[in-house]
């Protein structure tokens, strides 16, 4: 490694001789396969269409039982195995999910409960698909700014709640599952150098699900005119989505002065090929830079990046002192991208 590969933000800011790493990973997916060819039975609609215009092929459902935080405490239970952290070490959960188990309380608090963190303090957070980037660096600010030492981020969704099975449009695009990361403060590491967040709220509408908050509690009615699942403009959220990724990264390598060739792998979020394709064509990734898995699970929102990321780390495409750059997108709308020195 030489003396300068990057420049770390997070001096600028008052945090020299701290930082905050990402100790370990881990994921869950329900093990219940739905396939194109399963979904070719249930709507019209044929593999051949969604492997073209999606790159999706199957994608997990959880069972009836297995809620949000379910799949959210399999997942951090991984992670805790994977670097050897107590329940009880840890201070803080929170849980990006658009999917939460209840309106209250917070799935982080029944995480907490399930995995027997009995000192942490608990809360949820809603970014949709770009929740996990949020969630670590909201975790990383509580570690920088000495008020905790050791923070469980959980990306986790039951999607398939929320999609109505009977339209083609969106059905076929979204899945279940969990991903968890530990951050804990480590002298002499980078970390999270910078995450980079933005949103726009003046397109709300271009995603969202009318139903269930407070303009529109759940009443015959509402169910009735199917309220309660998301609807999407999916051809504007493809081009915003592209656009704002492309100026998250571009932001980000900025901030640390990297160039894209310096990166050894691009974790984008996985909602579409296509998309990740574009983004990867403007910010100039090669093809063999950028992490894909949405073939196997679609898209899993605030789950989708924390999964990605666990599985890349276990097939060793990403090695301690490697750079991750993530990239995410969402409902809000709502846009961050993170470089990581892993
Ligand atoms: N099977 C067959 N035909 C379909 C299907 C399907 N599953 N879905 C739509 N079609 C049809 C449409 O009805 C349309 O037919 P028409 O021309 O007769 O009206 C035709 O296919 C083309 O539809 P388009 O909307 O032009 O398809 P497009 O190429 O834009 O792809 C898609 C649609 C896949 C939804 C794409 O726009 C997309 O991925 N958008 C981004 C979605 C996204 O990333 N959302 C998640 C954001 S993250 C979050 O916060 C949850």
């Amino acid at each position: 490694m030489t003396a300068k590969r990057f420049k770390n933000p997070r001096a600028e800011h008052g945090f020299q001789g701290r930082s905050c790493s990402i100790l370990s990973v881990g994921s869950y997916v329900p093990e219940k396969v739905l396939t194109n060819a399963d979904l070719e039975k249930l709507v019209e609609t044929t593999d051949d269409w969604i492997t073209s215009r999606t790159g999706i092929k199957e994608r997990r459902i959880a069972a009836e039982n297995e809620f949000t935080s379910d799949m959210a405490a399999m997942a951090a239970q991984r992670a805790m195995h994977a670097s050897g952290i107590k329940p009880e070490q840890i201070d803080l959960i929170i849980v990006a999910t658009l999917t939460p188990d209840m309106m209250f309380p917070s799935t982080a608090c029944l995480v907490q409960q399930k995995i027997g963190a009995k000192r942490a303090a608990a809360f949820d957070i809603e970014a949709a698909c770009s929740g996990f980037i949020y969630a670590l660096e909201i975790g990383q600010q509580f570690i920088m700014s000495r008020t905790y030492e050791t923070v469980l981020v959980i990306g986790a969704e039951k999607l398939s709640t929320i999609v109505d099975w009977t339209d083609r449009n969106t059905c076929v695009l979204f899945g279940d599952g969990a991903g968890a990361a530990i951050l804990q403060h480590r002298p002499n590491a980078h970390g999270l150098l910078t995450a980079c967040m933005g949103a726009d709220g003046e397109k709300s509408d271009l995603l969202f699900m009318p139903g269930g908050g407070s303009m529109c509690p759940a009443t015959k009615n509402s169910v009735a005119a199917g309220l309660h699942y998301l609807r999407m403009d999916g051809k504007e959220t493809f081009k915003n989505a592209v656009n704002a990724m492309h100026t998250a990264v571009k932001e980000a390598l900025r901030r640390c002065e990297l160039d894209i060739t310096q990166i050894k792998c691009v974790i984008p979020h996985q909602a579409n090929r296509r998309i990740i394709e574009a983004v990867g064509d403007r910010i100039g990734a090669r093809p063999d830079q950028v992490f894909v898995n949405l073939n196997k699970y679609g898209n899993t929102s605030a789950a989708s990046v924390a999964i990605a990321l666990d599985e890349a780390v276990r097939e060793g495409v990403v090695q301690r002192g490697d750079l991750v750059l993530m990239v995410v997108f969402g409902a809000g709308l709502t846009w961050a991208a993170a470089i990581i020195e892993w």
